[in-house]
Parts: C-alpha cells; structure tokens; sequence
C-alpha cells in the first residue's frame, strides 16, 4: 500500500461548499485539499515521525515560507504525542529560507535566501518539513546545504509532492501527505508571488487569478 494519499487528476471540490476569503473567492477554481483532512493526515504524519526517530533529539528544520502552517500543525501534534503517548521525541526547531519559483513556473535558479545559522544540525537527528516537492531541486539544494553540516541522519516529510514529468530522479521524501495532480496549487501557506498564503484550504487557482497576481 502506498504511504500517501493519492488525489486523482481532477478530483477536487466546488469552492461554494467551503468558507473561502472574498478577496480570492473570484480567482480560486476549486478546493483540492480541505483543511480538516490535511490536519487528519499531519496528526498521522506526526505519529509516524515519533515511531521511527523517537531514539534520540531531533531538529525539526522549517522550510520557508511555504512550510510554515504544515510545520507549526505537525510540531503541535508531535508535542501531543510526547504528551499522552508514553513516549519521547525532544526536538528544536530551526528555519531556512530557499526561492526557487517565479510565477508558477519553478526555475533551476534555487537560492537561499534566509534563515538560521545550521550550525545547530551537526550530528543531529535532522526531519526537513517541506510544503511541496515539483521537480525535486529545491529539495535537493535543501539535502547538499544540510550535509555540509554532517547531521547524523536527514530524514523529510513533504505535505505534498506533485505529479510531474519534470521530477529529477524520481526523488521521493520519506514521508508524504498527499500526492497531487500536476495543477498550481495555493492556501495553506502556499503562495502565488506571495498571495494566497491566507486562504485555509489547498485549491487549485483559475487564469484569472494567475493573471491578477502574477509579477510584470
Ligand atoms: P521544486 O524545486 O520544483 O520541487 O519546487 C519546490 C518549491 O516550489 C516548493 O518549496 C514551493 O515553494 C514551490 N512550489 C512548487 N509547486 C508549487 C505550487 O503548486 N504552489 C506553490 N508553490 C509551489
């Protein structure tokens, strides 16, 4: 059985059926992936994360901006889990910035531009939380940055990884939330040119939005 949620090509939700911000409720298409299911499979994200690494402290590495909803939900729930589970997963937290977007279009420029100093991963437990996987190169950038830093062990967790034909190497993360048609997909943290961040639910954005938001 595959570890993920499959969303088929097209399987999405009328937009009328959810409580969608006015200012965006002209250029969302459709809902893919409301936020009541994406919270279900984080909590079952997290409780796996605290079955295979519980044997040691882990940082949990937020990739930015894009990751920060999903990375603040999983780390709550793996806090719940330490809590009430009888087991124990210490962990820190450390942020990195990486761009690798223009419009919606992904570029093979990746560029870091912020974060913490990454010092702190050096013969650590390392668990990257990532919004999206496309093609993959913004997270491979994301692997050789980190290596350089000899943490003991890197592990990622991906809310989402598309289905494209322009994936490098088939690259796979080790845990994944959904697995998702090749569409634009905005909210929940996701952004086109830093628009859409603020709408709850993962939808997909019509022409008309692209066209509205997109850089001159
Ligand atoms: P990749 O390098 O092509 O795998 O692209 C990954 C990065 O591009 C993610 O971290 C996101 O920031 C961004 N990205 C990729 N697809 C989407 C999307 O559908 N919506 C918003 N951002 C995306």
């Amino acid at each position: 059985m595959a570890n993920f949620i499959k969303i088929e090509d097209g399987q999405t939700f009328a937009k009328e059926m959810f409580c969608i911000p006015q200012h965006y409720e002209e250029y969302v298409e459709s809902v893919m992936i409301p936020k009541g299911l994406i919270l279900n499979r984080t909590e079952r994200l997290a409780r796996d994360i605290c079955r295979d690494l519980s044997h040691g402290p882990l940082v949990a590495l937020c990739c930015l901006k894009g990751g920060y909803q999903f990375f603040s939900h999983l780390s709550e729930f793996i806090i719940n889990h330490n809590a009430t589970s009888g087991q124990s997963l210490p962990f820190s937290i450390d942020f990195i910035r990486l761009k690798s977007y223009e419009n919606d279009v992904s570029t093979s420029d990746v560029k870091v531009i912020g974060g913490d100093d990454l010092s702190s991963v050096t013969g650590k437990n390392v668990l990257i939380v990532e919004d999206i996987i496309d093609t993959g190169k913004t997270m491979q950038k994301m692997l050789n940055i980190i290596a350089e830093y000899k943490p003991a062990q890197v592990k990622v967790v991906s809310l989402l990884v598309k289905r494209t034909p322009l994936k490098i190497d088939s690259y796979r993360p080790d845990y994944i939330g959904f697995e998702v048609p090749n569409n634009f997909l905005v909210g929940y943290a996701l952004d086109y040119n830093e628009y859409f961040r603020d709408l709850s639910h993962i939808c997909v954005i019509n022409k008309k939005g692209k066209e509205k938001y997109a850089t001159k």
